[in-house]
Formats: C-alpha cells, sequence, structure tokens
C-alpha cells in the first residue's frame, strides 16, 4: 500500500468540533485493516531507525497507534493519561490549550531513568500536547529524543516548535 492511498483512507470532516476545522479523522484508516497494518508497518521502521527503546503514547488516539506500533516491535509501551485514571500514585503536568488548559499523568514506576523514548501520536497540531508529554517523561528520568505522528499539520506550527525545542519530528503524512 502506497502513502497516498494510506492517506485516502482518512476522513476530512470540515466544521469539527468547531466552524473553520478540518478534522483529519483516523479512524476510517484505523478501521481498514490492511490500511493500518501498512501504516503501523511504515511508523515502526520510523522508531526502529531512532534507536527508541520504548513507546510512549497520549490518551486516546495516541494509544492506537503507539500500542500497535511497540506490539509489531516487542517494545514497552507507556500510557500517557488524562487526569484521574491512573491507580497509582502519578507524575503530572499542566498544560495550555487553545482555551483553559489540562493535564497529563504517568505512572513513574513505568518509565524512567535509562529509558530512550520516543513519543507517538496520531497527529500534531500546535505540538502542545507533545511538548507537555515529552516534560513529563523528561521529570521521570526518561531520555526523549524523537516524536512520531500519523499526520501532521505543519500550518498549525507544532513541528516547529518541537524542532526549535531540539526535537526530531517524523511523521508518516501531512496536510500543508
Ligand atoms: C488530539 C491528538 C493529539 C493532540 C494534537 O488529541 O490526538 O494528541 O490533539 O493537538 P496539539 O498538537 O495541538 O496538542 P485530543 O486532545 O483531541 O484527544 P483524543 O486523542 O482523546 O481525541
Ligand atoms: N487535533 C487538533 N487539531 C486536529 C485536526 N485538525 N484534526 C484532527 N485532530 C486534531
Amino acid at each position: 500500500m502506497t502513502l497516498d492511498e494510506i492517506k485516502a483512507l482518512v476522513r476530512t470532516v470540515p466544521d469539527f468540533p468547531k466552524p473553520g476545522i478540518l478534522f483529519r479523522d483516523v479512524t476510517t484508516l484505523v478501521g481498514h485493516g490492511p490500511g493500518f497494518s501498512a501504516a503501523v508497518d511504515l511508523m515502526a521502521e520510523r522508531v526502529k531507525a531512532s534507536g527508541a527503546d520504548v513507546i510512549a503514547g497520549v490518551e486516546a488516539r495516541g494509544f492506537i497507534f503507539g500500542a500497535a506500533i511497540a506490539a509489531r516491535l516487542d517494545l514497552g509501551f507507556v500510557s500517557i493519561r488524562k487526569p484521574g485514571k491512573l491507580p497509582v500514585p502519578v507524575i503530572a503536568i499542566d498544560y495550555a490549550l487553545e482555551y483553559g488548559t489540562d493535564t497529563l499523568e504517568v505512572d513513574p514506576e513505568a518509565v524512567g531513568e535509562g529509558h530512550k523514548v520516543i513519543l507517538v501520536d496520531d497527529l500534531l497540531a500546535t505540538g502542545g500536547t507533545a511538548l507537555a508529554a515529552i516534560e513529563l517523561l523528561r521529570r521521570a528520568g526518561a531520555t526523549v529524543e524523537h516524536t512520531l505522528f500519523a499526520i501532521d499539520l505543519p500550518d498549525l506550527g507544532g513541528g516547529d516548535r518541537l524542532r526549535s525545542a531540539g526535537i526530531t519530528v517524523h511523521a508518516l503524512l501531512d496536510y500543508p
């Protein structure tokens, strides 16, 4: 399957969740067995090349890609969760959204010193989520130098923000 064929499986929904937003919906890609498998294979190659030994992903859509790639490569997967979901003491970070703030949490026993982590998510927009997740993983003691997304929306500036912070950005598809 080519990248163009994979891209054609991503559904674009105008005006969701609010007017003016073109929502790039990966549920249609994930729902297509050969398409999802091809996307996971190509993303797994990028993880291998990064030298990372652990994959971390952010709830919820980051879990879909991150966990599938981790299983394909026999790597562990670290869950970065929205608040109040983990049943153990956590490390937490607050981060700014377009309106208001949100919080991400991780189990400090799941990741720490000696781990080379790549952060995987379905989509990079402003980069706020990825930067917060990276800071959280670093506070836990991990080394994080690489990120990998199924989709990059370069006009929203997330890639530039991450690269300015010294983070390498890999993306399967982009929508300039
Ligand atoms: C989406 C997406 C990324 C984030 C990207 O998640 O899955 O995690 O937004 O946006 P950013 O680069 O501007 O931070 P969302 O918060 O909508 O949660 P979901 O995965 O639970 O749908
Ligand atoms: N998350 C932030 N912006 C998005 C978009 N345009 N499509 C899908 N998910 C998003």
